[in-house]
């Protein structure tokens, strides 16, 4: 089943807070490896992940920004961290505080991406819900989804300008104040 055919339940689902959730993709962002977790989360069997897109799991109120900032990050091979919603193939959902970072063969070659994910504190959670509402409903005023994407992305740039904070202290602080 396709990601942009299963309707989202409303129903959050919860991970335990000392496991991790994990994947490897190629450069591409296509999936070559996943543990267990990410199989039982994901509600996809392992063969049937491997070699999809990562936006499998991908949950329709995630903000397009996010993603793009990911990719812009990951792209200068840059580590980062970020808050992300995902959906199980029944439509169920689950937040994670995800970790991703380039990865290399033995000869230096960037080679791909790895992402591990964690149970992130509750508190930041719903910080994160409003925020994103927030993104989406500048992106949703955009019919052009790229010029709703930059809006949204300048707007979260001018909230860390206005804190006089970069992007990773930012989720840092989110999570020391929780
Ligand atoms: C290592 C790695 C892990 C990723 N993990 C997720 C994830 O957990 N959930 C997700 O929605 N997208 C994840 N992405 C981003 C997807 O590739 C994609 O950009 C995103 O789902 C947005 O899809 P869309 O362009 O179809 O909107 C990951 C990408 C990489 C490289």
């Amino acid at each position: 089943m396709a990601q942009k055919d299963i309707t989202p339940t409303g129903k959050e689902i919860f991970f335990p807070e000392n496991e991790f959730i994990v994947s490897k993709t190629d450069l591409k962002g296509k999936i070559t490896y996943t543990n267990i977790l990410f199989e039982k989360m994901s509600g996809y069997s392992r063969d049937e992940i491997l070699g999809q897109p990562h936006n499998l799991i991908r949950h329709p109120d995630m903000p397009h920004c996010i993603f793009k900032l990911l990719w812009d990050t990951l792209q200068q091979k840059k580590e980062i961290f970020a808050y992300v919603m995902n959906m199980h193939r029944s439509g169920d959902h689950y937040w994670v505080l995800a970790h991703v970072v380039p990865t290399y063969d033995l000869m230096g070659n960037h080679v791909g991406y790895h992402s591990s994910r964690r149970s992130p504190n509750r508190k930041v959670v719903k910080q994160m819900q409003s925020y994103y509402r927030d993104l989406n409903n500048i992106e949703r005023k955009h019919s052009n989804v790229k010029a709703g994407m930059q809006a949204a992305l300048d707007s979260f740039n001018d909230l860390l300008k206005e804190k006089g904070t970069s992007y990773a202290e930012y989720i840092f602080s989110l999570n020391a104040a929780a």
